[in-house]
C-alpha cells in the first residue's frame, strides 16, 4: 500500500520489508496456492461451495465470510496456519456494517449528527468488538450517495451529497482502522460499493445504472476518493452495471480510476457472486470467460462465486493469462496480512469478546450517537420536550416495542438484539407515570424479503387477519383515549429498508396513518417518532402532528436517547442528510440541482408537475432544535480571488433561544456561468457547534480551488472557472444570508 497516499501508519514493518516479504511468499506458493489467496469461501449454509476446510487445507483460500463464531475462526485459521502449504493466515470478513455487539444508529442516521466523530468513534467500538470476535475484516463503509429514497439500501449510506458523504467516508475509515492497522482492536475497512449502486433505475435494488462520467466524478466519486485518502485498505466493487459494463468487470473503474488516478495499493473485493452473476447479467460468455473479465479488471478478490479457483489455472494453461498477472492480484492480500500483523498473531482469545463487550462506554457511545443523530422536523408551539411529571401517557404504534426496528438492519449473523425499545425507554424516564402501550395493527412488506428467513432464521409468522388488525386498531384508540400525552412511534421495520428493500411509495406502510389521523382526532397531544431507514412522505403529519421527531433506527440505546430528547434532557441537533420527497414519484429528488430555463419565482415559471410540486417536505441540512439561532455578520475575506487561490468565509451563530443546543452551520456555493452550468446550490462547508443561551460563536469555512473546481463535460478534466459564486450560509439548504465571490485569472 502507498503509504504517502493512504495516511496509514505501518509499526510492523515498512513498505520496503513487506514487498520483500511478498516476494519470498509468492516464490514459495504453487499457482493454485496464489490463486487460494483471490478466493473468498462462503462460511455460511446459503452460500453453495466446496467445504470450507478443504479448501483452507490445500492453500486454495484468502479469506473466508459469512461466519460469526470465534472457536470456529481459531479452528479454521489452525488449517490454514498449520496444514495448508504455506501456511498463509485467512482474512476473516463480515458485514459490520453499524455495529457488532453494541448497535450503533444505522449510517444515514450518523450522517444526520453532520458530526464525523460520531461514526469515528461508533465505527472504533465496533471494530474493537469484531476484532475481538475474530473478525479481521468489515465490508463497510458503505459508501453510495442516494437521491432516491426509494432505493431501499439509503438507509447505509451517507445520503445524498457528496460533500457531507465523503466526511463521513473518512470518519469510518478512520473508525474502524484507526492509523495502524497492527492494532488488534481495529479491523480493516471495505469501501463500496463501487460504483454508482445508489443511482439504480428507479430506485429498484441490483438494477443497473447509466451515469456520466460528469456525474460519476463529482457526485458519486467523492466519497471514495475520500476513502483512499484516509487509507482504506479494501473497496468493493458493485452489483450493477455501470454503462452497460458490470461494476466488477470495469476496467475503467478498477484500474484507471483507483489505481492510476487515486494511487491506490490496497485489494478490490467482489459483491457476493458478483464474478460469476456477469454471466447472468449477459455480459460474461461463461464462468471462464467471467473470470477472465474480473482479473483483467483489476478485480483481486473473488467473494464465494468460486471462478477464479475453477478457471484460472486453465487460463493461465490457455495462454490467456500470465502468472505476473496473477501475481500482481496476490500482492497487496499478502501485504496486508503481513502489515495487520496476522503471520504472527493468527489467532484470536476466546475469552475476550465477553470482556469487550461488557465495557460500560460501548454503550455510553452508542447512546450518545443516538442523540446526536437524530432529527427534530416539528415542534409547533414548543410542545417538546414533555414535561416529566406526565402521569399517564400512551405509547402507541407497531414499532414502539421492537427491538428490530430500533437496531435496524445488517445485524451481524447470529446476533441476539439487547435493546432499549422507544417504549422502554420512555419507562425508564418516568418510573413514577403510567406509561400504557398498544401496537396498534402489524405491518409488514407486500412481498417478504429472503432476508427474513436467512438472516434471523425467522419463519414468517401468518398475518393478521382483517378482524384481527381491526381489534388491534380499536385498541390503541382506547389506549390513547384513557391517557393524558401520546406519543406514536410509526415508521417501516427493519426489513423495509436495506438490501432487497426498495419500495415505489414512501408513505407510512400498513394502517399506520389511519391510526394517527384517529389518535390525533381524539383531541389529545400527540408527539410522533419516526423508525425508520429512509425519508418517508409524511405530508400529513408534517401539517397536524405538532412534534415530529426523525430517529431512524438508533441502535442498542435508541430508546433511551429518544426518552432524552422528547424530555429535554437533550436538545435535538441533527440535520437531513437527505431531502424529504413529498411522494416516492418524485424520486430521484434532490437540493443540488442545476437552474432551468423557468425557474421557480420567475415569471414564466411552470411547476414541473400539475398534479402537486416537487419540492420537498423537508430540505436536505433541515433539523430543529428546543432553541433558535441567528445567522449574521457573513463576511468573505477578499470579494475577488485568483484560480487556484483561497478565500475564508466566516458567519457569527448566536443561539437567541433559552436552552443550550447545537447548530449545524452549513456553506453553500453557486457558480453562476461557466464551462459548465453547476448546480444552483453544493454543500463545500459544514461545522457542528454548541452555543449557550445568548452565545455568539464565529464559524470560518476555507473555500479554495478543492471547492471550486469541478469535472467539466465540455473540457473533459477537472477545472477551475474564472467566474463568480454565490456563497450562502445557513441551517439548511435554503439559507438566504448571502455574500459574493469573483474569481479571476
Ligand atoms: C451483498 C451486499 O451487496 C454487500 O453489501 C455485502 O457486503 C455482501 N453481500 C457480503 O455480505
Amino acid at each position: 500500500m502507498n503509504k504517502k497516499r493512504t495516511g496509514m501508519k505501518m509499526s510492523i514493518s515498512s513498505d520496503k520489508e513487506v514487498a520483500k516479504r511478498v516476494k519470498a511468499l509468492l516464490k514459495k506458493m504453487s499457482l493454485e496456492e496464489k490463486i487460494g489467496q483471490l478466493n473468498q469461501v462462503g462460511g455460511a449454509d446459503f452460500a453453495p461451495g466446496p467445504k470450507a476446510e478443504d479448501q483452507i487445507r490445500k492453500g486454495g483460500a484468502g479469506s473466508v465470510l459469512w461466519l460469526n463464531d470465534t472457536k470456529r475462526f481459531n479452528e479454521l485459521q489452525k488449517i490454514a496456519v498449520e496444514e495448508s502449504p504455506s501456511g498463509i493466515p485467512l482474512l476473516f470478513a463480515l458485514d459490520v456494517i453499524h455495529g457488532y455487539h453494541t448497535i450503533f444508529p444505522v449510517p444515514l442516521a450518523m450522517a444526520s449528527s453532520w458530526d464525523p466523530n460520531v461514526p469515528e468513534k461508533s465505527q472504533t467500538v465496533a471494530a474493537k468488538e469484531a476484532r475481538a470476535a475474530g473478525l479481521h475484516w468489515t465490508f463497510g463503509p458503505m459508501l453510495d450517495i442516494c437521491r432516491d429514497a426509494r432505493w431501499g439500501r439509503i438507509v447505509e449510506g451517507a445520503g445524498e451529497d457528496p460533500y457531507l458523504g465523503a466526511a463521513m467516508a473518512a470518519a469510518q475509515v478512520r473508525g474502524f482502522q484507526g492509523n495502524d492497522i497492527s492494532n488488534p482492536e481495529r479491523m480493516l475497512a471495505c469501501a463500496k460499493h463501487f460504483a454508482g449502486y445508489g443511482y439504480s433505475d428507479g430506485g429498484r435494488d441490483y438494477d443497473p445504472v447509466y451515469l456520466s462520467e460528469t456525474q460519476l466524478r463529482n457526485i458519486v466519486l467523492p466519497p471514495f476518493k475520500a476513502a483512499v485518502k484516509a487509507g482504506v485498505a479494501t473497496f468493493m466493487s458493485a452489483y450493477m452495471d455501470l454503462n452497460d459494463v458490470p461494476a466488477s468487470g470495469n476496467r475503467w473503474l478498477l484500474r484507471q480510476v483507483l489505481r492510476k488516478e487515486w494511487g491506490f495499493g490496497g485489494f478490490v473485493v467482489s459483491d457476493a457472486f458478483a464474478v460469476a452473476n456477469m454471466v447472468i447479467q449477459g455480459h460474461a460468455r461463461d464462468r471462464l470467460d467471467a473470470a477472465l473479465r474480473g482479473i483483467k479488471a483489476g478485480l483481486n478478490m473473488d467473494m464465494s462465486s468460486y471462478t477464479y479457483t475453477e478457471g484460472m489455472v486453465k487460463l493461465v494453461k490457455n495462454g490467456l493469462l500470465k502468472v505476473s498477472e496473477i501475481e500482481e492480484l496476490v500482492r497487496p492480500i499478502l501485504a496486508l496480512k503481513i502489515k495487520m500483523g496476522l503471520f504472527e498473531n493468527p489467532y484470536v482469545d476466546e475469552g475476550l469478546l465477553e470482556k469487550v463487550i461488557a465495557l460500560p462506554e460501548h454503550r455510553q457511545i452508542s447512546r450518545w450517537s443516538a442523540q446526536r443523530s437524530m432529527v427534530l422536523l416539528r415542534n409547533e408551539g414548543g410542545l417538546l420536550p414533555l414535561s416529566k411529571d406526565l402521569k399517564n401517557v400512551a405509547v402507541i404504534g407497531p414499532l414502539a416495542d421492537s427491538m428490530e426496528a430500533t437496531e435496524g438492519s445488517w445485524m451481524v449473523f447470529g446476533h441476539k438484539p439487547a435493546v432499549v425499545t422507544v417504549l422502554q425507554g420512555i419507562r425508564a424516564k418516568l418510573p413514577g407515570a403510567q406509561v400504557t402501550y398498544s401496537p396498534g395493527p402489524e405491518i409488514r412488506r407486500d412481498i417478504p424479503s429472503w432476508f427474513e428467513s436467512m438472516m434471523a432464521g425467522e419463519v414468517r409468522k401468518p398475518a393478521q387477519s382483517p378482524e384481527e388488525a381491526e381489534a388491534a386498531f380499536q385498541a390503541a384508540l382506547e389506549t390513547a383515549r384513557a391517557a393524558d400525552q401520546v406519543i406514536m412511534v410509526l415508521g417501516e421495520t427493519d426489513l423495509m429498508a436495506g438490501e432487497a428493500a426498495s419500495r415505489a411509495s414512501l408513505d407510512l406502510p400498513g394502517r399506520q396513518e389511519e391510526l394517527l389521523k384517529a389518535v390525533a382526532a381524539l383531541g389529545k397531544p400527540v408527539v410522533l417518532v419516526l423508525l425508520n431507514g429512509r425519508p418517508l412522505s409524511v405530508n400529513w403529519a408534517a401539517e397536524h402532528i405538532p412534534a415530529i421527531l426523525e430517529a431512524w433506527e438508533p441502535g442498542t440505546e435508541g430508546g433511551h436517547a429518544v426518552a432524552d430528547i422528547l424530555f429535554g434532557d437533550v436538545n435535538p441537533g441533527g440535520k437531513l442528510p437527505v431531502s424529504f420527497p413529498r411522494k416516492g414519484s418524485h424520486a430521484p429528488l434532490y437540493y443540488a440541482r442545476n437552474l432551468t430555463h423557468s425557474p421557480e419565482g420567475s415569471p414564466m415559471y411552470n411547476p414541473r408537475y400539475w398534479d402537486g410540486l416537487p419540492v420537498p417536505l423537508y430540505p436536505f441540512g433541515y433539523g430543529l432544535s428546543y432553541t433558535t439561532f441567528e445567522f449574521s455578520n457573513l463576511k468573505v475575506s477578499k470579494s475577488k480571488v485568483k484560480v487556484g487561490k483561497s478565500v475564508t468565509v466566516s458567519v457569527d451563530v448566536t443561539n437567541t433561544g433559552k436552552v443550550t443546543g447545537d447548530e449545524v452551520a452549513q456553506l453553500y456555493i453557486h457558480q453562476k456561468w461557466g464551462t459548465d452550468t453547476r448546480p444552483m446550490r453544493e454543500l463545500k462547508g459544514f461545522e457542528r457547534i454548541t452555543l449557550q443561551p445568548r452565545e455568539t460563536k464565529k464559524v470560518t469555512f476555507r473555500l479554495g480551488p478543492d471547492e471550486l473546481q469541478y469535472w467539466s463535460t465540455n473540457a473533459g478534466k477537472w477545472i477551475q472557472d474564472a467566474t463568480e459564486f454565490d456563497i450562502w450560509v445557513g441551517a439548511d439548504s435554503t439559507a438566504t444570508l448571502h455574500a459574493d465571490l469573483k474569481v479571476v485569472n
